[in-house]
């Protein structure tokens, strides 16, 4: 639990509560296209697809006659329409034909979420209509997406059976780093290491230097020098509630055609539900992929993080809540700042009640 004033809101990993007035993830770019796609997103089905124009278009997936699933109809032009009795609907939720005719009941639309493609992914707001601002959708360049001498790849998409604070907070976390994924991408000295925390306006930056560091076999893998010893900088970034980075920069102790060179991972995660959560990665690199099984081997490491949050909400569930304590210790500083983060989003929303009347309950 945590409070703000009289407000008190559920931020336990595993059931916590998520901002709805925030732009989430809702699939890559070319996943929606001119079939259309169903998505369970912040507890609402939606069905997503694209116009003839090759804009996205996001509708809660439910046709207001009969409640049959719009997902399980087909495109008509930039319309969709519903598989029962085909009623079309056009991107802005209006009912745009009755094949069997009759006037239009009064108020019957179809709910439309602001959507946008943007670095690769289409972004979704599920919140106030009236807050949906474009230009604040996260600006991946700082990342390096777009930029100049940079390489970027989309890689995998998970599906947790976890609440999207433990995937949010084990990203924030590096120590997991030395003992989760045990030898493969540090050779044991991670966990030890002294942590910076930045905390911006926005965002939480949690940054670990690790001088002449011996490399395990899968960063070099990735990195691809000469040697095995690098000065390492590992910086876990959030910025609460659904994108974390982690940016590592590596310089070679050995003199080398290799200066500093930076991988920097992107997560981007949209809970499903309370106990359901997406996470979609992409990564941005100053090199060239060099290794050839770079994504079966990112999917892999991830894929470690996955099975361990699925852990922890199986446990989470299988207790009653007054078992379910947990203490913080020095290294959960950034994900408690982060907490703290979303709390005020979850505040803002609740002293200012969205528009459509829909909460986050
Ligand atoms: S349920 Fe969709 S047209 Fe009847
Ligand atoms: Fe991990």
């Amino acid at each position: 639990m945590n409070t703000l004033s009289h407000i008190t809101f559920d931020l336990t990993p595993g059931s916590a509560q998520y901002p709805l007035d925030a732009w989430y993830v809702a699939a890559t770019s070319v996943e929606v296209g001119n079939t259309p796609l169903h998505r369970r997103l912040l507890d609402k089905p939606v069905v997503l697809y694209r116009t003839r124009d090759n804009l996205p278009v996001a509708l809660f997936d439910r046709c207001p006659h009969r409640g049959y699933p719009l997902s399980a109809g087909i495109l008509v032009g930039d319309n969709i329409q519903c598989g029962y009795h085909g009623l079309e609907f056009s991107p802005g939720g209006g009912c745009e034909l009755i094949p069997s005719g009759g006037q239009t009941p009064a108020g019957m639309k179809v709910r439309s979420y602001p959507v946008a493609d943007a670095w690769g992914w289409v972004w979704i707001w599920m919140g106030d209509p009236h807050k949906a601002d474009r230009e604040k959708i996260p600006d991946l360049g700082i990342y390096g997406f777009g930029r100049e001498g940079w390489f970027v790849e989309t890689a995998a998409t998970f599906e947790l059976r976890a609440n999207y604070l433990l995937p949010f907070e084990n990203l924030l976390d590096a120590t997991h780093i030395t003992f989760l994924h045990n030898g493969q991408i540090d050779t044991g000295e991670v966990a030890g290491k002294p942590l910076e925390m930045v905390v911006e306006k926005e965002r939480i930056l949690v940054i670990r230097r690790i001088e002449n560091e011996l490399q395990s076999p899968l960063t070099m893998r990735t990195f691809a020098f000469n040697g095995d010893r690098a000065h390492r900088t590992i910086t876990a970034e959030a910025v609460p509630p659904n994108l974390c980075g982690i940016k590592v920069e590596l310089e070679p102790v050995e003199k080398s055609a290799v200066e500093r060179q930076i991988n920097q991972l992107v997560v981007a995660i949209t809970p499903q539900d309370r106990t359901n959560t997406l996470q979609f990665t992409a990564v941005a690199q100053t090199f060239p992929f060099v290794n050839p099984r770079w994504r079966e081997e990112l999917r892999d490491l991830l894929n470690e993080d996955v099975a361990a949050m699925e852990k922890i909400q199986a446990l989470h569930d299988s207790i009653p809540r007054e078992e379910a304590v947990e203490f913080g210790i020095h290294a959960d500083k950034g994900a408690y700042r982060a907490r703290s983060m979303i709390a005020r989003m979850l505040r803002d929303e609740t002293t200012s009640p969205s528009a459509t009347g829909e909460q986050n309950a």
